[in-house]
């Protein structure tokens, strides 16, 4: 038997090795902060629930790029929602995100370009088709956001024709939004060296300040793929629906997607389309169910990052997602004594020790030496924060401690070891 080398060369990640530790661990009665399970906490509304069962019975195949109603819908929801002027025509309905990502990595040939501290199935997808990608360097001082200076410097100095780079905000794993003017300028150098961006907005409504994040789209509409889905701002990651839209310049592509849609999943289960469509509607209640749940977002990540910066801890300041970057740098002289030398040992070390769950920032881009790790503040009960949550309620320390105790515990055991270290 022969295997695809592409595929066979992917290791099970450490992402998912920590997950299955975890389960061992709470199998056997121990209380585990589980920082490293990035799933929205949130029940799903149940406005989209109720549309669900009314198309419980619809069991025909829906148009290979999507229902029109839901292209057609989504096309609104980007306009009345994020300001992006995009055709039905030119948007695409898939089984998640991901998948729709992996098909653009599949059409797509050229280098991509992925900035440190990105989400962990990029490089994956990338490699499983033999593709080529550099990591381009970000700082913690600009909280791993790409500049268009470092993606111009790269350019320049490369020898390959073309390129692609990925861009996500609010971003996995480090919760930063990147601003308009950041965009303006990426977008400058991208238009410069006519590079191609994949625009990972999945989480765009979930920002802590605002009701939506800019996007690239607006200063470069003519090189930009967006994507999104239902998975996140909805909290229906295993309803399997994702969008993408091409823009008017690269419309002649839509051949190409409906062929690998036709031959590979044809389309998302139609029950699911209809679903989707109450969604994209974005009424009132649902627009108010997204403000709770940002604000709730909000407040325990304020209340993570003030803790961990009184206590030497490096930490990404996140405006939306889930997730932060922390980092050991500071303690690494004493880590080193333990014999911990890569964020792999050191979030075993971690769930061994201290009970918390941390991904090791090596499965998002960072060198393995680097003790970076992405903290996902979302181990809490989300139905009950969302009952107990209105417009003027005070998401502060006193109700982390209160309300979600695991979260409480978890940041606390993380600076016993800081503590325990010196
Ligand atoms: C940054 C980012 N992009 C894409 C996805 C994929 O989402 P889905 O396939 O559920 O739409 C995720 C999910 O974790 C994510 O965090």
């Amino acid at each position: 038997m022969r295997i695809n080398q592409n595929i066979s060369e992917l290791k099970p990640s450490a992402t998912l090795l920590i997950n299955e530790k975890v389960i061992e661990l709470r199998k056997h009665g121990k209380m585990i902060t589980h920082f490293g399970f990035g799933q929205s906490p949130f029940p799903i509304h149940k406005s989209i629930v109720e549309e669900l069962k009314k198309y419980a019975t619809n069991n025909h195949y829906l148009p290979v790029k999507g229902l029109l109603a839901l292209t057609e819908q989504v096309s609104k929801f980007l306009l009345n929602n994020q300001g992006i002027d995009r055709n039905a025509s030119h948007i695409f309905i898939g089984p998640g995100s991901k998948e729709l990502l992996y098909q653009s990595i599949l059409i797509f040939e050229g280098e991509y370009l992925i900035p440190k501290g990105s989400w962990v199935s990029y490089i994956p997808q990338i490699k499983s088709k033999g593709g080529s990608y550099t990591i381009l360097e970000t700082k913690l001082e600009n909280q791993f956001k790409l500049t268009a200076e470092t993606l111009e410097a790269y350019l320049k100095q490369s020898n390959q024709q073309e390129h692609i780079v990925i861009l996500n905000s609010p971003n996995n794993p480090t919760g930063a939004v990147y601003t308009e003017d950041e965009y303006a300028s990426l977008a400058k150098v991208c238009k410069k060296y006519q590079v191609i961006v994949f625009s990972d907005e999945i989480y765009s409504q979930i920002n802590f300040n605002n009701d939506f994040s800019p996007s690239i789209s607006k200063f470069y509409p003519e090189g930009t793929l967006i994507f999104g889905g239902m998975s996140k701002v909805f909290s229906a990651g295993g309803y399997r629906l994702g969008f993408m839209s091409l823009p008017e310049e690269l419309a002649s592509l839509s051949l190409v997607y409906r062929s690998l849609f036709s031959e590979t999943f044809s389309c998302v289960s139609s029950p699911i389309q209809f679903a989707g469509v109450k969604a994209y509607e974005y009424a009132n209640e649902l627009k108010d169910y997204v403000n709770i749940s940002s604000k709730i977002l909000h407040g325990i990540s304020a209340f993570i990052f003030d803790e961990f910066s009184n206590n030497k801890i490096q930490c990404t300041q996140s405006q939306g997602a889930f997730y932060m970057m922390i980092g050991f740098e500071t303690f690494k002289e004493a880590i080193q004594s333990l014999n911990i030398h890569t964020s792999i040992e050191l979030a075993h070390y971690l769930l061994e020790n201290y009970d918390v769950a941390l991904l090791p920032g090596s499965d998002f881009g960072f060198k393995e030496t680097e003790l970076f790790f992405r903290l996902a503040f979302v181990d809490f009960d989300g139905d009950y924060l969302m009952n107990l949550t209105q417009h003027d309620t005070e998401i502060d320390r006193s109700f982390v401690q209160e309300n979600c105790p695991s979260v409480y515990r978890g940041v606390h055991q993380l600076i016993k070891f800081t503590k325990e270290l010196t």
